[in-house]
């Protein structure tokens, strides 16, 4: 069953590549802030469509990852917890969301000590919080979190560039409640062998991506528990989603992918 989600967005006004921070960032191919802007735009408006409430941030000129909301805090139970960005580049975004979250009322924020990029390393199921290291987030920043949030932490190890971020690997399909397990979707090849097999003992079930998935940025989905908003590339996942019974929802974020993103990277979710 899906339930209605509360998203924070930022609109890609000053989108660029003009840094390499990831494999799939070159700033010598053209990209367009206006193409950026009307995929971001479907995005938002799908989630709305969907049911969910869409809060946004006021994009800042000359951050321009700043679109990938994800990155700056990690909610649960209205506790936030805020990010620490590994490139300089992207330090400053962290203030911006950290002030948004003040002015919306949030009393419950913390700042980590870590490096910590947020819902990019870290995915909630309901019951723990899934959390990736290896490229940017500091493995001390998990045991932060468990600390901040007070929730158990899993830390998973990632193991190929191209897939810097946990959301880059794996995605939360249905979270767990008192009526049956979390149900994830991830890419096996992108994890350490000790992380696959701590994946394999948790999720047994999981819906597992292909390389080309992978590569269009399948994996980094957005699930409310059936609809599921995915890159329109992502056929083989989108098949074997709607096999389980839910429904995928495509959307072209082809211009953003350009700085190593997907939907899930433009979404950050609030839990109360
Ligand atoms: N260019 C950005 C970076 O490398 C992309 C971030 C994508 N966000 C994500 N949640 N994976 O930091």
């Amino acid at each position: 069953m899906p339930t209605t989600r509360r998203y924070l967005m930022c609109e890609p006004r000053f989108f660029a590549v003009d840094y390499v921070i990831n494999p799939w960032m070159d700033p010598t191919k053209p990209v367009s802030a206006d193409v950026a802007v009307a995929q971001w735009t479907e995005l938002r408006d799908t989630y709305r469509r969907l049911g969910h409430t869409v809060e946004e941030i006021d994009p800042q000129p000359g951050l321009p990852d700043m679109v990938f909301a994800a990155n700056s805090g990690t909610v649960v139970d209205g506790r936030v917890l805020g990010s620490r960005f590994r490139a300089p580049q992207r330090t400053a975004e962290a203030e911006h969301f950290r002030r948004w979250f003040v002015e919306h009322g949030y009393r419950d924020i913390t700042m980590p000590a870590k490096v910590n990029e947020a819902e990019g390393d870290f995915a909630w199921t309901g019951r723990l919080l899934l959390a990736g290291t290896g490229f940017r987030t500091d493995p001390a920043a998990h045991a932060e979190a468990q600390e901040v949030l007070g929730v158990p932490v899993v830390s998973l190890s990632l193991v190929d560039p191209r897939y810097y971020h946990l959301d880059t690997a794996l995605f939360v399909l249905t979270e767990a409640t008192d009526a049956g397990p979390a149900q994830i979707a991830y890419y096996p090849e992108a994890f350490s062998a000790g992380s696959r097999r701590v994946l394999a003992r948790l999720f047994p079930d999981a819906v597992i991506a292909t390389a080309a998935d992978a590569e269009c940025f399948g994996l980094n989905g957005v699930s409310d528990g059936r609809n599921v908003v995915l890159p329109l590339e992502a056929t083989e996942l989108a098949a074997r989603l709607a096999a389980r019974g839910y429904d995928p929802v495509h959307v072209d974020i082809s211009e953003l992918r350009k700085a190593g993103g997907g939907p899930k990277c433009c979404t950050l979710e609030i839990r109360k």
